[in-house]
């Protein structure tokens, strides 16, 4: 077992493969966070269950009476409101006296193989019990009857924990969930700094380092969903780590709406973290016997810095999180219609694409937005999910046919979440549309929010997409999501249920998207927002991949790339090569090879050049499928402290590797040693360009010169290397 219970000290130890995690019941019932970091194989840990310096007036338990302990400056296991910890608090429930003192305290525990999953939810899971441990601990408010289950898995062979919370109603009375953060952690240091990836449309994901300060910072969203602006990710990293050391640990919250991670640092110096969903229009009605599920937090420690804390996430991902077909199968490479024709085809058209793209060895066509309704631009059908005939002739059969003729797979768009104020839809439903009484809801895109919060509006949109789906020989869908929800309330929620909206609205997504996985497991799903508005690991628990950017400038995507690898594996992140005029084919290549690479352009009219450049990038994308899906990233350059980007992608026997370098200004570059890591030292690899052999140990020690394969702004070298016997003079 890798959770142990010390009754004696009554100390819980929970060990993943490289991290260790200590709480202790203390007198009271008090749960107490000892300890978070490397692997120790003891725990006296005595002098970590009080932080002596007061704040300001000492509060003491009556029971404890006055010693140094205080729940203000103690590291709380779940900081609750209102019971004498002044810091951020994880968890806040109104009681039926109107008040929201919250004070929870040890029960009970159960320890036991496996991980359980959270209903309703998306969350990561084990592929057989023997992967991980999980610890559940029940707390109790005597005074409200208030039930609350920390729930805690960690992983054998990577260095994750997970972390979710249950609670529940145990009083015959009403309670409110105000607050209930699935993770809270109080380190007693504040020497970090705090990571996170902020953004806009066409520019996410950026990665942003500060150091903490003495009070409350962090990043939320209030968008209705995970959003541009702040990812669902936060890392602690020691001030002074590095890409490859340095005590780090990286937070990703599994949930699709309003998130808050929020670190708060007091006088002792010590941090408290918390995250979970966003207090902010938020309450849970809880009657008797009810029961509220906290989505579930990915906790990934280590001691190698951000770029060790991304592999993690990175194999964690691909393992545990990624389900369905599409988890090991090779994906079809694709060619997605949005760029090459906006809402301007007809199935001539696209099967004139589909034609000059599988002669390049392209395998699947995407038609994308415009396919249905009356929908030649973006001011209408929103909600009317069948086919436009005056487009399409005879409907989607006979494309489709046209289609798999060539020996191609066929992809469709759909936006199951919104609704055009023109469409039959709205005309015979407008409550169906997120709003409130009184207001006219804003406007965005030319489109509502169709209510999905409410069972008979998904039953609607799912039986449509059915007739759709079930009728067609469909491969693949991009689900889309293209604007933020405002005015958030839904017609058929009683008034004191009206702050439920959020969660229930995400609830109701996550039924579409299981219904849609589970009726149709061979589909492959692609998610989007606006890009990448909605990326996020609950929306990986349904579509293996999610569409990274609208912004396709191989320049721009350096940033967002690597900004995205931080916590999301290669195999996520959707990347096309475009006829966007700022880089050659041959950047775009190497850029768009880093994700799930395709096409987002009219491949008609190309020169016989860009044919030959298009097939060789088609024969590297079926040679590394495999090293860039499961190999080790490591990001050697960033794209933003020099004049290039670097990066290379081991395998995990480390007997190949790939050298990406990409120049986005080539002043710097009088001279580009680069040095490759993660590497068997003793291994010898010859550089399958030039057939010239190196040692593991000269390429990660000495590096390579690269300065003559570079050359200018925008210039691209890529190289793979594949391991050799040693040469015999060496
Ligand atoms: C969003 C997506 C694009 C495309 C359009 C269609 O912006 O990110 O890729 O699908 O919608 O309207």
């Amino acid at each position: 077992m890798s959770i142990i219970f010390d009754e004696k000290k009554r100390i819980f130890r929970l060990d993943t493969s490289d991290s260790s995690y200590v709480i202790k019941i203390y007198d009271e019932g008090y749960l107490l966070n000892l300890y978070y970091g490397k692997k120790i194989p003891d725990c006296n840990l005595s002098g970590f269950e009080t932080r002596r310096r007061n704040a300001s007036f000492s509060l003491a338990n009556p029971v404890i009476g006055e010693t140094s302990f205080t729940p203000d400056t103690a590291p709380m296991e779940y900081g609750c409101n209102g019971a004498g910890d002044f810091r951020i608090s994880a968890l806040a429930v109104r009681n039926a006296d109107g008040n929201s003192v919250t004070d929870v305290r040890y029960r009970s525990h159960r320890i036991y193989a496996g991980k359980p999953s959270i209903p309703g939810m998306p969350s990561t899971y084990v592929n057989s019990d023997d992967e991980a441990d999980t610890l559940e601990i029940e707390t109790v408010d005597s005074v409200t009857g208030l039930t609350v289950t920390l729930v805690y898995t960690v992983f054998k062979s990577v260095p994750v924990m997970t972390k979710s919370v249950r609670v529940e109603n145990g009083s015959e009375r009403e309670l409110v969930v105000e607050r209930a953060f699935s993770c809270c952690c109080d380190f007693p240091t504040m020497d970090f700094d705090l990571v996170s990836l902020w953004g806009s449309h066409a520019c996410e994901r950026n990665i942003e380092r500060r150091p903490l300060a003495h009070g409350v910072q962090g990043v939320e969203s209030k968008r209705g969903v995970s959003g541009h602006s702040q990812n669902p990710f936060a890392a602690f990293t020691r001030h002074g780590s590095t890409e490859e050391s340095g005590d780090t640990y990286g937070f990703n919250f599994v949930y699709s709406g309003n998130f808050s991670a929020l670190a708060e640092c007091d006088h002792n110096a010590s941090t408290r973290f918390i995250m979970g969903i966003n207090p902010t229009d938020f309450e849970w009605k809880l009657i008797p016997g009810g029961t509220f599920y906290a989505p579930e937090v990915v906790c990934v420690y280590t001691d190698g810095g951000l770029g060790e804390m991304s592999r993690v996430f990175h194999r964690f991902y691909n393992n545990n999180l990624i389900r369905g077909r599409y988890k090991t199968e090779k994906r079809p490479l694709l060619i997605n219609s949005w760029e090459a024709a906006y809402f301007n085809f007809d199935s001539d058209k696209l099967v004139g694409f589909a034609e000059a793209a599988r002669e390049l060895g392209v395998e699947m066509l995407v038609m994308d937005d415009g396919w249905f309704g009356k929908r030649n631009n973006d001011k209408c059908s929103l909600g009317d999910w069948y086919v436009n005939e005056d487009k399409l002739e005879g409907g989607l059969a006979p494309l489709i046919e046209r289609i798999n003729a060539l020996g191609m797979k066929f992809g469709i768009w759909y936006e199951p979440e919104m609704i055009s104020p023109d469409s039959d839809l709205y005309r015979a439903h407008p409550d169906w549309c997120v709003h409130v009484p009184g207001r006219e809801p804003l406007i965005g895109r030319r489109q509502y929010v169709l209510d999905v919060a409410r069972a008979d509006v998904r039953e609607n949109v799912w039986n449509q997409m059915y007739e759709v789906l079930s009728a067609n020989k469909i491969d693949y869908v991009k689900w889309d999501f293209n604007r933020n929800i405002s005015d958030a309330g839904s017609a058929l929620l009683p008034p004191e249920h009206q702050k439920e909206f959020f969660h229930r609205f995400i609830l109701g997504t996550y039924e579409l998207m299981d219904r849609l996985v589970t009726t149709f497991p061979d589909i492959l799903l692609e998610n989007c927002s606006g890009g990448g508005g909605r990326y996020d690991p609950a929306m990986l628990y349904y579509s293996p991949q999610i569409w990274t950017s609208d912004n396709t400038d191989a320049i721009a995507r350096l940033d967002i790339q690597f900004g995205t690898s931080l916590c999301y594996p290669a195999s996520a992140m959707s990347a096309h090569v475009s006829a966007n005029p700022r880089a050659d084919y041959k950047m775009k290549g190497a850029v768009a090879m880093w994700g799930t690479f395709g096409y987002e352009m009219d491949p008609r009219h190309l020169s016989d050049e860009e044919k030959e450049l298009f097939k060789s990038q088609v024969r590297d994308y079926h040679r590394y499928y495999d090293l860039i899906r499961y190999g080790d990233l490591y990001r050697l350059v960033y794209p933003d402290r020099s004049g290039a980007a670097v990066w290379e992608i081991v395998s995990p026997e480390k007997d190949g590797f790939l050298l990406n370098i990409v120049t986005v200004c080539s002043f710097d570059y009088f001279r580009l040693i680069v040095k490759p890591r993660g590497l068997d030292p003793e291994k010898y690899y010859r550089n399958d360009s030039d057939g010239e052999v190196y040692s593991g140990a000269l390429l990660m020690y000495a590096g390579i010169d690269c300065s003559n394969s570079i050359w200018g702004d925008h210039s691209t070298c890529v190289m793979h290397f594949t391991e050799v016997p040693a040469p015999e003079n060496e």
